[in-house]
């Protein structure tokens, strides 16, 4: 029998919608994005990210549920994302959810957002065996999880300060490149030397898996200032090839940890096939990166295609899925969790 959620995303700065079908066929997704909103202010201001999500959730599910082609009423079950984010941004999201379940009377599905892009690589390819290790690299997490099976994760490791997405937005700020700095950099770098700067890899000194970028992003910072760099690269137009070389090497450093750390975590468990989810997994650098060690150490690496990495509302569908299969409803009570761990 043919299964559908709508199922809703408002953690961050991107209000989402999404209805998908039979697990990974997508009717439907939508995106609005506040990062207008936010690039003044070179980060996301929790208020207005709250006040923007109230304004555009009507509008946002509306759109999914037409564009999908299939009415409200073909709707099996909302899923939602219910932690971690911004607390404001996910009640948002929580108070609609539970307002349209009521409604139809169908299931309400707490989603964990960092499940939600575990989950993002199966919309591409719904056979991904397990068991598998996982990487989630986005503005608020670095974290490697091993699945043994679906819907099962235990933490292997995680950053230790800054995320990776993280360091990318704030080295694009001190160098005065834009924002969200994930997307320049990557753009910036094509083409440019990423042997210029040496950075040092960013992995940790102890034998842990877990990652460390706030080094990386004090070394940048440094070298900026030595040589006069920081801040206002971008005044007049042209960035300058010296600018390009350095933020190519750091991205370079960045691609190498997440790579050097997944690989080792799937030596130490035995694991073969890797998952790479969330914003920066959109990085061409790091998608080649990924591909190269899949051939050199014959892993089966999947990386969801660009849309399906950052932000949106297909991922918690699809995890979604895995607790409408096992039966594992919210209740009316249901809370947003701004710290829930997966
Ligand atoms: O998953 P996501 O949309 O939101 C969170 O859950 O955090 O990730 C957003 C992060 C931002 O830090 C952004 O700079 C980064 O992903 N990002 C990228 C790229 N596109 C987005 N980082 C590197 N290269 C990209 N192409
Ligand atoms: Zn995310």
């Amino acid at each position: 029998m043919t299964e559908r959620i709508l199922a809703i995303e408002t953690s961050c700065d991107e209000t989402a919608a999404a209805v998908v079908e039979d697990r990974a066929r997508v009717l439907s997704s939508v995106v609005a994005s506040q990062v207008d909103v936010h690039r003044k202010y070179g980060g996301v201001v929790p208020e207005l990210a709250s006040r923007h999500h109230v304004e555009a959730i009507g509008p946002v599910v509306a759109e999914a549920l037409e564009r999908s082609g299939v009415g409200i009423e073909a709707v099996d079950a909302v899923a939602v994302t219910a932690g971690p984010g911004l607390v404001g941004s996910l009640l948002v999201g929580v108070s609609a959810a539970k307002a349209i379940a009521w409604r139809r009377g169908v299931p309400l599905l707490a989603v964990n957002h960092l499940e939600g892009h575990i989950r993002s690589p199966f919309l591409d390819d719904p056979e991904i065996p397990f068991p598998a290790v996982a990487l989630v690299v986005s503005g608020g997490h670095t974290s490697l999880y091993l699945c043994p099976e679906e819907g099962e994760y235990r933490l292997l490791a995680r950053t230790r300060d800054d995320a990776a997405g993280e360091a990318f937005d704030k080295v694009a700020k001190l160098l005065g490149l834009g924002y969200p700095g994930g997307p320049i950099i990557d753009r910036l770098s094509e083409g440019a030397d990423e042997a210029a700067v040496p950075f040092p890899k960013a992995v940790m000194k102890d034998r842990s898996l877990d990652f460390s970028f706030s080094g990386l992003k004090t070394a940048v910072r440094r070298l900026a200032q030595a040589e006069g760099i920081a801040r206002g690269s971008a005044v007049g137009g042209e960035i300058s090839p010296r600018v390009r070389d350095v933020v190519a090497s750091f991205q370079r450093a960045v691609v190498a940890a997440l790579v050097d750390g997944t690989l080792r975590a799937c030596r130490r468990e035995g694991i073969r096939t890797v998952l790479v989810a969330g914003g920066v997994a959109c990085n061409r650098r790091l998608r080649r990166a990924f591909s190269e060690a899949a051939a050199e150490h014959r892993l089966s690496v999947h990386v969801p295609s660009p849309e399906h990495t950052t932000d949106n509302a297909a991922m918690i569908a699809a995890a979604g899925f895995l607790h409408l299969e096992r039966g594992r409803h919210a209740g009316p009570a249901l809370d947003a969790d701004p710290n829930w761990r997966l």
